[in-house]
Formats: structure tokens, C-alpha cells, sequence
């Protein structure tokens, strides 16, 4: 396949847009990983969402890594065990900068989260922000497990978009895929999944900052549950 060289990003996306738009997920990968060849990143923490997209790109050339933030659930380390177990694919690990992070530590304590939502910010950061970054960095695409029923935020992207902070193509598989539809997959493919999704939770990242949800209460709820809802991210998903 040829490479043809666009003058302007939005002539890209849109391009790319188009191109996958009537694909299965399955073929659109094919098509990514053609296009991009050897620039195609996916990010996993190991999620229902992460779990099934791994299963579906588990041959292709895709560079799977994940962000060790150092305070992840025992489970979710589980999973990760179990996921290298039956894939075999190389998942690469990244980590904070370890000086930022000793000086912020240091200067902090080691739970200054729960303090202030700029300290919360400061430790994504460190923990998650800036890492991301190295990973992203020299590729054209990176594959997320984002979906619309996470938040109010994410109903209104679109599955494929421009990320000017990271200068990169993202694309969310799963964006309109229902919660259900993803289990299913997961059931009917035995993939590993991590065991706290049986137990009430639905979004999962740092032990710390996660909690299980009610019935009833927002898919996001468990996370950073002590800050109002307008806060709810982290800094890897810059929504406009
Ligand atoms: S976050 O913005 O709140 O942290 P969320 O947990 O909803 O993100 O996950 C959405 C997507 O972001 C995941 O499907 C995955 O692609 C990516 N992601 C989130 N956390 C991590 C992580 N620790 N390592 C790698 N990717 C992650
Ligand atoms: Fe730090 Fe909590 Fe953010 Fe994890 S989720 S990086 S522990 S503030």
C-alpha cells in the first residue's frame, strides 16, 4: 500500500475516519496496523475494555505497554501476570521519572491526594502524564479502551480524534460498545479479566483513588470519589 502524504492533520483524520468507519474493530486494526506500519501504540490498564482489545490485536504489530503507577490493585498486577501468561505478547512497562516523583514524595508524604486536587493533579502527573508521554513518543496512532458510558465527557468524542497535547492519532474501538456487549466478549473469548469487575468495579486505576460503585451511581463514581464530578480525570484523555 502506498503512503500518501497529507499537507494538513485535519485532512488526515478525516481520511482515516472515512477509511474505518465500515469496518469490523477486527478489520480496522488490520487497516491501522498496515497504514501505520510500526507506529501503532496501544495503552492497557488491564480493564474489561483493555482486556478484549488485547484479545482482538493479540497477532498484530501493535506496541502494547501499559503505565505502572506504582499504586495499582493487587489485581489489576494479577491480571497483568495472567494476561502475559496466555498471550505471550511483550508488554512494555513504564514508570514516573524517579527523581520528580522522590522530590514530590518527599516534600508531600506519600497520600497528599486526598488533600487537595492540585496535589491530585501533580501526582497523575508524575504518575501517569509524563510517562504516557515517553510512550507515545515517534508513533501515529494509539489505541485507548475509552467508551461513551464512562462519563458525559466521552458520549461526545468521536472514536477517531486528534490529540494536540501528544501529537497523535487516538482511536477508541469500544467508544460506543455497551458495558454488556464488552462482557460478553470477554465471557465468550476466555480472556483473563481483572476479578475486582465481579466485585462492583467498574473503572479501575490506582488503589488509592478507587473505589466499588453502587447501583445506580455513575460509572465513574469510584474514582477520586472525594473531589466533584467536574474534576474526574487524570490528564491521560484531555477532552476539549
Ligand atoms: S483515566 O483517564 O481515568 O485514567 P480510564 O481508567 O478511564 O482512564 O481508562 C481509559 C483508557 O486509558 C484505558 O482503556 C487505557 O487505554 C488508558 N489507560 C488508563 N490507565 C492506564 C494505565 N495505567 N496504563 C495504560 N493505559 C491506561
Ligand atoms: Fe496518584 Fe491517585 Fe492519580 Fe494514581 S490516581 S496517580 S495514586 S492521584
Amino acid at each position: 500500500m502506498g503512503v500518501i502524504q497529507y499537507t494538513d492533520i485535519n485532512q488526515e483524520l478525516d481520511a482515516l475516519q472515512k477509511a474505518i468507519d465500515n469496518l469490523s474493530i477486527e478489520e480496522s486494526f488490520q487497516y491501522i496496523t498496515e497504514t501505520y506500519k510500526d507506529a501503532v501504540v496501544f495503552s492497557t490498564s488491564f480493564s474489561y475494555e483493555d482486556q478484549a482489545i488485547l484479545h482482538m490485536l493479540r497477532s498484530l504489530p501493535v506496541k502494547v505497554f501499559t503505565l505502572d503507577t506504582g499504586r495499582l490493585f493487587k489485581q489489576t498486577y494479577s491480571t497483568w501476570d495472567a494476561t502475559l501468561q496466555q498471550y505471550k505478547v511483550p508488554i512494555a512497562a513504564y514508570y514516573p521519572n524517579e527523581e520528580a516523583l522522590q522530590k514530590f514524595i518527599s516534600q508531600n508524604g506519600p497520600n497528599s491526594f486526598y488533600d487537595s486536587v492540585d496535589n491530585r493533579k501533580q501526582c497523575c502527573y508524575l504518575r501517569k502524564v509524563e510517562p504516557l508521554k515517553r510512550a507515545l513518543h515517534g508513533n501515529k496512532i494509539w489505541i485507548t479502551g475509552l467508551r461513551a458510558e464512562h462519563s458525559p465527557d466521552r458520549e461526545n468524542l468521536s472514536k477517531v480524534e486528534w490529540d494536540e497535547s501528544n501529537q497523535i492519532f487516538k482511536y477508541h474501538p469500544l467508544l460506543h460498545k455497551t458495558t454488556e456487549e464488552v462482557i460478553n466478549y470477554i465471557k465468550q473469548n476466555h480472556v483473563p479479566y481483572n476479578p475486582l469487575h465481579d466485585k462492583g468495579f467498574v473503572s479501575i486505576g490506582c488503589e488509592p483513588c478507587t473505589r466499588a460503585i453502587r447501583e445506580g451511581e455513575d460509572f465513574r463514581a469510584g474514582r477520586w470519589w472525594w473531589e466533584d464530578a467536574s474534576k474526574k480525570e487524570c490528564g491521560l484523555h484531555i477532552h476539549k
